[in-house]
């Protein structure tokens, strides 16, 4: 018994050291837990990608799609973050468009880090016109086949290799109903520029929704030590602790980028029945969203 102690303490502090975390510890009788530091990763670079990270990625590329592999969260987190988007959409206008087939049609909504595309194909599906833009272009690649596979989604998306301060140089700025970034700001470098390249994009009146991790101690278990090591329904390495960020955080950096924030709310993932839905507490994954104020969007909400 004494023994199985040691080898699961030794384990976690390999894990700790692996994710770098050493400096950042503190020591409680034997064992070492990570303190809530506050420094984001500063960066003086002007790219929001992260060579490394946009790798590991696109180093699973081809599995993005398969049902069984480690994506799996990201499509059971769609039961969360499709509903959340299209009713951010809709705000008033819900109750009359739920019913249709296509509630979406007329809105542009661009999804940053779009991955493979699973969460672009269900908004494309509900009649929005959705641009995805990765900085992986294996993985831009695997967005591109699957979408050709249904004419409805294919009508509606576009996918474009590129990151989001790249686009802000080709695109007008102001001109998305939404711009969505889900599960990517903590794998970006420069997060102050990412964050205000993707208020630049949107619209007076429209809408940012991001959803992504808190860092708190319970998220080290739950994503790193749980999701990576132990569950292994996380692909190792997928996460560094440091870019974890607090919703405080998040709120004050999408204020300098001229917006408000509406709402904020904790996601569970539950890998037993690979189900996701909201929780009342944001210690580990949570959704945020802002709009960017306009004249007619504050009179309406009034
Ligand atoms: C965890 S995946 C999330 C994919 C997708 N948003 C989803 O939830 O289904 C993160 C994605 O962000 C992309 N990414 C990371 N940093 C990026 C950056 N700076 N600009 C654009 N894409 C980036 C990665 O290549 C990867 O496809």
């Amino acid at each position: 018994m004494g023994s199985l102690f040691a080898e699961s303490r030794c384990r976690i502090y390999s894990i700790l050291q692996k994710n770098r975390l050493g400096y950042a510890c503190r020591n409680v009788g034997k064992l070492r837990f990570p303190v809530n530091i506050s420094s984001q990763r500063h960066n003086t670079n002007t790219s929001t990608a992260n060579e490394e990270e946009i790798k590991q990625f696109s180093d699973i590329a081809s599995k993005w799609w398969q049902w069984n592999n480690k994506n799996m969260p990201l499509h059971a987190l769609n039961m969360v973050r499709v509903p959340l988007i299209r009713d951010a959409l809709l705000g008033d206008e819900k109750s009359h468009k739920i019913d249709q087939p296509r509630p979406l049609s007329g809105y542009k909504i661009l999804d940053v880090g779009c991955g493979g595309g699973i969460l672009c194909e269900p908004l494309a599906r509900l009649g929005a016109q959705v641009t995805g833009i990765d900085a992986s272009s294996e993985i831009i690649n695997v967005a591109k086949a699957h979408a050709s596979k249904c004419d409805r989604v294919a009508a509606n998306v576009s996918y474009q290799c590129t990151t989001i301060e790249q686009l802000t140089t080709t695109e007008n700025a102001q001109s998305f109903d939404a711009v969505i970034a889900s599960e990517v700001i903590e794998h970006v470098d420069n997060v102050d520029l990412f964050v205000s390249s993707c208020c630049q994009l949107i619209k007076p009146g429209g809408k940012h929704i991001v959803t992504t991790i808190n860092r708190t101690p319970l998220s080290y278990a739950v994503m790193i030590i749980g999701g990576e090591y132990i569950s292994r329904i996380i692909p190792a390495g997928s996460h560094d602790w440091k870019k974890f960020i607090t919703p405080k955080e998040l709120t004050k950096k999408l204020e300098e980028g001229g917006l408000n924030v509406d709402f904020i709310g904790g996601i569970f993932y539950n890998p037993l029945t690979n189900n996701a839905g909201w929780l009342d507490n944001t210690k580990v994954n949570y959704a945020i969203v802002a709009h960017k104020p306009s004249e007619n969007y504050e009179k309406s909400n009034a």
